[in-house]
């Protein structure tokens, strides 16, 4: 059994569930890798992206523009999380290309405004933590002041629909919210605990199969929590991913080093993954299958 800092500890299952994965080697007839990845119509050095973060300090301003600066340094798709429109256009200012998330306000009319806001401004996506709606005492969640709320299918399908970009749903953690991301018109889930909002939450990885089987290659899959090196990503993709969000472990290099040190560790872990590619016999994407893991024996 994985020891826990204490009982439940999300992160910590996460993280030995994602250890206890192993990766077969295969060598006869391995080809250099190709590590490019393409979303919604667009070309990235990278599967490996920054996760939706927020009111980060960064070396010189803020850190949420120099995190988007690293991610169009390094060819790789960037998030963005709670942050008002003036931060968003900073970020898209970079020349990075945005995913923005926007958290379950109870205010619906502040969510549309949003929506329409990231279109305008060029956006490469737009989405919504809906993990963030209640607290765990089960009331409505207050984050930083504001009041949080659950949605209707109605209200949910009316932020789809608010503008021509892709939605993406973030903190699906079930086939059966993924199954109903796709009737409401999703182009994307991010498979995420949100880095352990809730004890006992299974790990991403753990449950991204079953998405996968429910999505059937109908929207896109992006893996997030406890994401640190490119073996993980590799195994996110094996189980079925399409791309992997590191939030966490590109804080620390943000703060060092700024737009720099996201676009190092950004590369660092594309040079594990293509590490791994090599030696699975991988050319593509396309070719990291669930058939190269081991998993742990249930
Ligand atoms: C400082 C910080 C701020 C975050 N802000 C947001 C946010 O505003 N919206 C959101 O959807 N997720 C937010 N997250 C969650 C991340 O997007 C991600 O789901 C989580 O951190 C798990 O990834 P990690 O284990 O690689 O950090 C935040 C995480 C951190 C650490």
């Amino acid at each position: 059994m994985p020891e826990h800092h204490t009982p439940g500890d999300s992160n910590a299952i996460t993280r030995a569930y994602m250890d206890s994965i192993l990766i077969e080697m295969r060598h006869l007839g391995a080809v250099l890798p190709d590590t490019r990845f393409s979303l919604f119509g667009e070309s990235f050095s990278t599967p490996v992206m920054t996760a939706a973060l927020s009111h980060l300090k960064g070396r010189t301003g803020s850190g949420m523009a120099e995190m988007a600066a690293g991610c169009a340094a390094a060819g790789a798709v960037c998030w963005a999380g709670m942050g008002d429109e003036g931060e968003l256009e900073e970020m898209l200012a970079t020349g990075a290309r945005v995913v923005k998330i926007i958290k379950p306000y109870e205010d619906n009319d502040s969510i549309l405004v949003k929506i329409r806001h990231a279109a305008r401004h060029g956006a490469l996506a737009v989405g919504m933590d809906m993990d963030h709606a209640f607290d765990g005492r089960g009331q409505h969640d207050v984050v930083l002041g504001e009041i949080m709320s659950g949605k209707t299918m109605q209200e949910l399908r009316g932020f789809v629909q608010a503008s021509g970009l892709p939605f993406i749903f973030k903190g699906v953690l079930s086939a059966r919210d993924a199954e109903i991301a796709l009737e409401l018109g999703a182009a994307g889930i991010v498979v995420s605990h949100h880095h352990g909002i809730m004890p006992w939450a299974v790990p991403p990885l753990r449950v991204l199969p079953e998405i996968v089987r429910a999505v059937k290659g109908r929207l896109k899959i992006f893996a997030d929590c406890g994401i640190s090196s490119g073996y993980d990503v590799f195994k996110a993709l094996a189980l079925g991913a399409d791309a992997a969000c590191a939030g966490r472990v590109i804080i620390g290099p943000l703060q060092e080093k700024g737009l720099d040190g996201v676009r190092e560790e950004i590369s660092r872990m594309t040079g594990e993954l293509a590490g791994a590619m090599a030696r699975t016999a991988c050319g593509t994407l396309a070719d990291i299958s669930a058939d190269l893991l081991w998993l742990p024996r249930r």
